[in-house]
């Protein structure tokens, strides 16, 4: 649907120049949501802004559906493809529902096709039309503004959707949600995304493929499990590591690793709850402080001790999780941990 082959962008004079994006080869198929990730100034919004002619590459060349972008007329390229950036972008002195029928408007859509759009597309991101199109942006939470920029560039059903950085800007809970909607409408309307994001986590829930940049280049390009499973090179593992243990860690508890009733336990006065993941287990352990034994008891809701766990195998578990290269048997196939 979408190619880069080679593509280049340098910005600025002779004397002063930045090579913003660095021989950057692309593919993302129809149907695809793929997530561009990377520390700031990578390169992400450069690469993203190329695709839809905000930006002209120095080198290289862009296809969308199998065409040259330069050769194609910039409005019929905008309109098969919608643009959701951080701050929703939208138009304060326009009502929710103007905002959303922007683009129809822009194409000559009937007054009354482009209200029944805005109120359909209203209610695919959660916004009950009776209740929000009237508002003004200013009316909103910032979630709720983001659903309205989705719902904006969703309008004139374009294949095609660029989003950058889209819920960046809103809570963690807020975007847990926003994260679970796109979802949802992703697999509603089926269309190609291309999705910034500087977050992880949102990168292995949200993708079905990643591309790792660093410095305007392609550090990795492939599915959230190749990144887990074969990480590139050592920068990937840095970028994804850390995380990639955590989350895991928050998804263990302790009574899945305690050994039952506690045969051979050393002796220890430290009982923990077998609720706990391994994660806040480790958090509560470092918070008591140096312990006697050589392990925890690992009790059940009413305190009673269902099994033991040395902290030998917890310091094994630790380390096969949070070593680089884990088989990854245990995700599915979006990389997320079971
Ligand atoms: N119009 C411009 N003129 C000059 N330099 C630019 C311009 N736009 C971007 N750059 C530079 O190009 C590099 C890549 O910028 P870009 O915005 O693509 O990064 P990014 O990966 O999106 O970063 P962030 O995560 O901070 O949004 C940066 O060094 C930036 O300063
Ligand atoms: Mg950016």
């Amino acid at each position: 649907m979408i190619t880069l082959e080679h593509v280049s962008k340098t910005f600025g004079r002779k004397d002063r120049t930045v090579r913003a994006v660095d021989d950057v080869s692309l593919a993302v198929g129809a149907g695809e949501l793929h997530v561009l990730i990377g520390p700031s100034g990578s390169g992400k919004t450069t690469t993203m802004r190329m695709i839809n002619r905000l930006e002209e590459p120095t080198a290289g060349r862009i296809t969308v559906d199998g065409r040259d972008v330069l050769a194609m007329n910039a409005v019929e390229l905008r309109r098969k493809i919608g643009y959701v950036i951080q701050q929703g972008g939208l138009l304060p002195h326009f009502t929710v529902a103007e905002n959303v029928a922007m683009v129809p408007r822009l194409l000559g859509w009937r007054r009354r096709r482009r209200r029944e759009r805005a109120e359909e597309l209203l209610t695919l991101v959660g916004l009950p039309p009776a209740r929000f199109a009237s508002r003004y942006p200013h009316e909103l939470s910032g979630g709720q503004q983001q659903r309205v920029g989705v719902a904006r560039a969703l309008a004139a059903d374009p294949p095609i959707i660029l989003m950058d950085e889209p819920f960046g800007a809103v809570d963690p809970i807020t975007r847990k949600q926003l994260q679970r909607e796109l979802r949802r409408v992703q697999a509603a309307v089926n269309k190609t995304i291309v999705f910034v994001t500087h977050d992880i986590g949102e990168a292995f829930l949200l993708g079905d493929r990643i591309t790792l940049m660093a410095d305007g280049r392609v550090v990795q390009d492939g599915t959230p499990a190749d990144l887990l499973r074969h990480p590139a090179d050592p920068f990937v593992t840095a970028f994804i590591g850390e995380d990639r243990g955590l989350r895991a860690l928050a998804h263990t508890s302790l009574v899945e690793l305690a050994e039952p009733g506690g045969n051979g336990a050393g002796a220890s006065s430290l009982a923990l709850p077998g609720s706990l993941s391994v994660l806040e287990a480790g958090r509560e352990l470092g918070r008591r402080g140096p312990t006697d034994g050589d392990g925890v008891w690992v009790n059940d809701e009413e305190g009673r001790p269902v099994g033991y766990l040395s902290f030998q195998r917890l310091a094994t578990v630790l380390g096969e999780t949070l070593a680089p290269a884990v088989d990854g048997s245990e995700e599915d196939s979006r990389g997320i941990p079971a």
